[in-house]
């Protein structure tokens, strides 16, 4: 078996994404492992589902975006991130800007995950603003990170209906289990070469193809056609 893909991965928070990926890797769902737990919160979850895991957990302070001690934070990152081996970097619930250093050494392999329907609802409150929007299907989008936020080429989707009574918190828990599933597939076609960018877009190669008229109505149709 060739040896496996190893991810970095970074978190801020609670990290149920970076459960999800540890939970595929020891399940062997997806052909990786990971490496090295990465946060800029010492008291980040995140860290503490690392360490449960046996994996490296580690705080990096930042300072101010653009600081100096931001810069030396991205430098820090790399050495980590090669000090592990990492061949793919995975922001899963990270809230701050990965430096120029980070996004050089590691092209093209840093993906995110953000819990809107990318380019709807960038930002902090994906599903806060959706719900407030009052769309009717909201989702998440894993897609390539690059030097700004939210904006790479995407490489999945999902979808979900919103409910009559949903509000942001009911809407976010929903997208939330969607992020477990899309996520770790994300990773699964990087560990098998099968992602090709081509400008803004990235076409999975030998993908599925969904269902001859596969799509979400929502709330759902009820006239006869
Ligand atoms: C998720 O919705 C993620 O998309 C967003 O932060 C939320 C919490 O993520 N960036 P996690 O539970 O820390 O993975």
């Amino acid at each position: 078996m060739a040896d496996k893909l190893v991810l970095g991965v970074f978190v801020s928070g609670g990290g149920t994404n970076l459960q999800a990926i540890i939970d595929c890797c020891e399940a062997g769902t997806i052909d990786a492992t990971v490496g090295v737990v990465v946060s800029d919160k010492a008291d980040a979850y995140g860290l503490e589902r690392a360490r449960k895991h046996g994996i490296p957990a580690v705080h990096v302070k930042l300072g101010k975006t653009g600081s100096t001690a931001w810069e030396q934070a991205d430098a820090e990152h790399v050495r980590i991130l090669q000090e592990h081996d990492v061949g793919l970097v995975c922001l899963a619930g990270y809230m701050r800007k990965i430096g120029p250093r980070l996004l050089e050494a590691f092209s093209g392999a840093v993906l995110n995950i953000h819990p809107a329907l990318l380019p709807a609802f960038p930002g902090t409150s994906g599903q806060h603003d959706a719900a407030d929007y009052g769309v009717k299907v909201a989702g998440c989008t894993v897609h390539f990170a690059d030097a700004e936020f939210d904006c790479g080429p995407i490489i999945i989707q999902a979808t979900v209906p919103v409910l009559e009574d949903d509000d942001g918190d009911t809407l976010a828990a929903r997208i939330l289990e969607q992020e477990h599933k899309a996520y770790p597939q994300a990773i699964q076609w990087f560990a098998e070469g099968r992602l090709r960018i081509e400008g803004r877009k990235v076409r999975v190669l030998d993908a599925k193809t969904p269902a001859e008229g596969e799509a979400i109505i929502s709330p759902p149709v009820e006239i006869d056609q």
